[in-house]
């Protein structure tokens, strides 16, 4: 059967991250560095980018082929307009899949119940500080914290499910783990902290500016106990908790101290149309011919699947990647 095609460690394909814009109103210095990537840096205009219709084929391809979640992400996906339209039109094609999008949050407040109306389930919203100071450190620019949170509450009050992400920098906002923490256990949020990964060639990484999930687990213990939840899903990337006599949780993407690529089951694709088969990924299949020729995309999916051993989060001590390096990979707001 099409969906049970396993790769070369024996991980099937479920879950697709679809890039829907490279666009992004922030410049978090994790990804798109403002020293790099100025006021006037020039993204992909929108009719260079994969239409919804396109989009949508891709879609209706990889669920055939056994994708059950399908997460849209940038760049910022809610500066793409008729975003609402596109989830409609997905949801409609696709009534059981879980369908949910990655966000800074800064557009969000306001189209919130419209994203759930169009059949999203739910939001990932990135916040990496309160502190409105070393929040505009981290994003490169100056933003409200405190209106991200109101969007947060507004989406679960629209119906979506909600978790916040926070990538922790060590020096850089190590001090708001505890802000952070308390924010989200007081509001019943989840919030997962996510060590800082050298995706891409420009933000300049270091071993020595990742905060690892342990040491940060080590911090919360000042806010009670935490017992750890065995995992929901196969495949989820987060170590999940909780704290000890409420139903709050807070998790840990530790991808750099305890890599998941063993039960990794996801693709990407650009919104330019590139299907990348890991997040280090230096080159993807351009997705583009097929979808001119009205070809399914089935076969070359199941060949491109079969042959794949990406593995690079356990691999990185011994063959890190950096800039100049013949296969540098691809950033992450292009990849999504
Ligand atoms: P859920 O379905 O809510 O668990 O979504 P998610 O955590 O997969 O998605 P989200 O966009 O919120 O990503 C959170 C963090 O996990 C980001 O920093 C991602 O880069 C990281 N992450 C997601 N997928 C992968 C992956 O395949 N490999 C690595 N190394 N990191 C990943
Ligand atoms: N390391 C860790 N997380 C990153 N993200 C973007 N770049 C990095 C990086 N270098 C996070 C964003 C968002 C999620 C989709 O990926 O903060 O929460
Ligand atoms: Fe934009 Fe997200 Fe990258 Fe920050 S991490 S610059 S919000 S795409
Ligand atoms: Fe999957 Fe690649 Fe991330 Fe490993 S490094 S979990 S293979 S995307």
């Amino acid at each position: 059967k099409a969906t049970d095609v396993a790769d070369r460690r024996g991980r099937f394909l479920r879950d697709l991250r679809l890039s829907i814009i490279d666009r992004c109103n922030l410049r978090c210095q994790y990804c798109l560095p403002k020293e790099l990537f100025g006021e006037d840096f020039h993204f992909r205009r929108i009719d260079e980018l994969l239409s919804y219709e396109q989009l949508a084929r891709i879609v209706d391809g990889f669920v055939s082929f056994g994708v059950e979640k399908v997460r849209l992400t940038g760049g910022e996906p809610l500066l793409r307009p008729g975003l609402d339209g596109f989830i409609a039109q997905l949801r409609a094609a696709h009534p059981t899949i879980d369908l949910a999008l990655t966000t800074n949050g800064l557009r969000l407040e306001a189209m919130a119940s419209a994203l759930h109306e169009a059949g999203l389930d739910r939001v990932n919203i990135s916040l990496d500080a309160l502190d409105a100071a070393v929040a505009e450190r981290m994003a490169g620019r100056a933003f409200s914290p405190q209106r991200v949170l109101l969007a947060a509450e507004a989406a679960r009050e629209a119906g979506l499910g909600v978790k916040l992400n926070a990538v922790i920098k060590r020096g850089v906002n190590e001090s708001e783990i505890l802000p952070l923490a308390r924010a989200s256990f007081e509001r019943g949020f989840s919030l997962r902290y996510i060590e800082y990964m050298d995706v891409g060639t420009t933000n300049g990484w270091r071993r020595e500016d990742v905060m690892s999930g342990a040491e940060i687990r080590e911090q919360l213990r000042e806010l009670g106990e935490l017992e750890p939840l065995p995992a929901k899903v196969f495949g989820e990337v987060a170590r999940r908790y909780r704290y000890v006599g409420t139903d709050v949780e807070v998790g840990f993407i530790e991808s750099v101290s305890a890599p998941f690529c063993g039960s990794c089951t996801r693709a990407r694709v650009s919104a330019e149309g590139e299907l990348f088969t890991c997040l280090f990924a230096s080159k993807g299949v351009d997705l583009k011919p097929l979808l001119a020729s009205e070809e399914d995309i089935g076969p070359m999916l199941r060949n491109l699947w079969l042959h794949r051993d990406d593995q690079y989060s356990e691999t990185r001590t011994a063959h890190p990647h950096g800039a100049g390096s013949s296969n540098a990979p691809e950033e992450m707001w292009r990849l999504g």
